[in-house]
């Protein structure tokens, strides 16, 4: 016998209860998203390659390690997307979206692939649900878009929720900082983690997010970003938090937060889980002013978050889920009853009930089984003798004429 076939490593099937669960997700993301004025994006799978070398940039563990890349059209190189906020940006400008009022408020569901090792809360090709609004940098859009994904959360239910949010201010002031930065891991190096060290020049503010014990007792002391901004993007995020303060949602101010994406500016947000185990982040975002001259663009600023759907259904648990209620079960005694048996179901149908056929060729005491456990609140059996109506709320069960099966079980339901 051949070996069966799996799904890659990484990926995983969508069954059954998930099913549900998904559904119910993007109905309450749909129904958050749309009150608050973003309409739906849909962007292809994959994107030129350069696309997110430019935008999420060359220095990332995304752009670096874990884009799938193919070539195409010859020399053509194409990427599946990593992420979706570069290819909504190219969208905008593609279609010339800054013609519309501004900010231009798009939402999208859709599925990610990163060459990551897969664990828990991590694959290969996952979900997220994410929001961008392009073309304001009213701070009044950082604190709408973490309200957003607060209240999203909250609706799929997602348990442990804390928000970390942080500034990363303006590319000036982060050279000078880097700069900054560079200067003091060099006079620790000894200290370091060797990858670190290897960093220093490529992406020294990395250095705050690693492991290792040596290295992260230097960067308690290091020098923050926050310390570093420039006036006005003090006030920026100084205004983004007054915003969230008069919402009243809880958040920690993170000096040292850094995301995996090179686009951000000023502000940067992640929610986390304390539900979840190492793979904690829920979902994040944060403003990217200069994204879109990186990939071709004139300068126009935007704000986002995307949000992992496995994350949030993991730290979710288990929620229950109601079955669609089934109106009518048909069964029937016998081959030469199906075909009526089967127009009987399909008209139910049209006529906007849940209605099922035996397909499995049970016999007819296999079938009412079956018509019990469904929990279907009629049963039509067709036979030699007519056809029978059982009401099953109320037990009572009448022969009637098969075309008014329809007529019968219609006042009810
Ligand atoms: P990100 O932080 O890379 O941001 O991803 C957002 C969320 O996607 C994470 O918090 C996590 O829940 C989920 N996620 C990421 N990688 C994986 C994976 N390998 N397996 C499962 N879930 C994963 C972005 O992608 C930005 N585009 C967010 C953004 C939008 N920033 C501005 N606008």
């Amino acid at each position: 016998m051949s070996r069966t076939i799996q799904a890659p490593r990484g990926t995983f099937d969508v069954l059954g209860e998930q099913a549900l669960a998904r559904e119910r997700l993007e109905a309450d993301a749909r129904r958050i998203l749309e009150r608050a004025g973003y309409s739906r994006i849909e962007t292809p799978t994959f994107e030129a390659t350069e696309l997110f070398a430019r935008g999420v940039g060359e220095s990332t563990d995304v752009v670096q390690k874990e884009m799938y890349t193919f070539a195409d059209d010859g020399d053509q190189s194409y990427t599946l997307r990593p992420e979706g906020t570069a290819p909504v940006c190219r969208a905008y400008l593609e279609h010339g979206m800054h013609k519309l009022p501004q900010p231009v408020k798009l939402w999208y569901l859709s599925s990610f692939f990163r060459r990551e090792r897969p664990q828990a809360g991590r694959y290969r090709q996952f979900w997220q649900v994410g929001a961008e609004a392009i073309g304001s940098d009213d701070p009044a859009v950082d604190a709408e878009i973490v309200l957003l994904v607060a209240e999203l959360l909250e609706a799929v239910g997602t348990k442990g929720v804390r928000l970390r949010i942080g500034s990363l201010g303006s590319p000036e002031a982060r050279v000078a900082y880097r700069e900054q930065l560079q200067g003091y891991l060099r006079a620790h190096e000894a200290e370091l983690s060797a990858e670190v060290v290897s960093r220093i020049d490529l992406n020294p503010l990395r250095a705050f997010d690693a492991d290792h014990p040596g290295t992260r007792r230097v960067m308690e002391r290091a020098p923050r970003l926050l310390d570093a901004l420039a006036p006005e993007d003090a006030e920026h995020f100084a205004e983004v938090l007054a915003f969230l303060d008069a919402a009243g949602l809880a958040h920690e101010v993170d000096t040292t937060l850094v995301r995996g994406l090179d686009y951000y500016t000023r502000t940067v947000f992640e929610f986390t889980s304390d539900a979840l185990g190492a793979q904690s982040g829920v979902g994040g975002g944060g403003r990217y002013d200069g994204l879109m001259e990186q990939i071709g663009g004139p300068h126009t600023p935007g704000m986002g978050f995307a949000a992992g759907v496995e994350r949030m259904l993991m730290a979710a648990g288990a929620q229950p889920t109601a079955p669609v209620p089934l109106d009518l079960y048909v069964a029937y005694a016998g081959a030469s009853h199906r075909a009526a048996a089967f127009r009987l179901a399909a008209d139910a149908r049209r006529a906007g009930h849940a209605a099922r056929l035996e397909l499995g060729g049970r016999s007819l005491k296999g079938q009412l089984k079956q018509a019990d456990r469904s929990g279907a609140r009629y049963v039509a059996i067709l036979g030699d003798e007519g056809t029978s109506l059982k009401d099953m709320e109320t037990g009572e069960q009448r022969t009637v004429e098969p075309d008014t099966v329809m007529h019968h079980i219609r006042g009810d339901l």
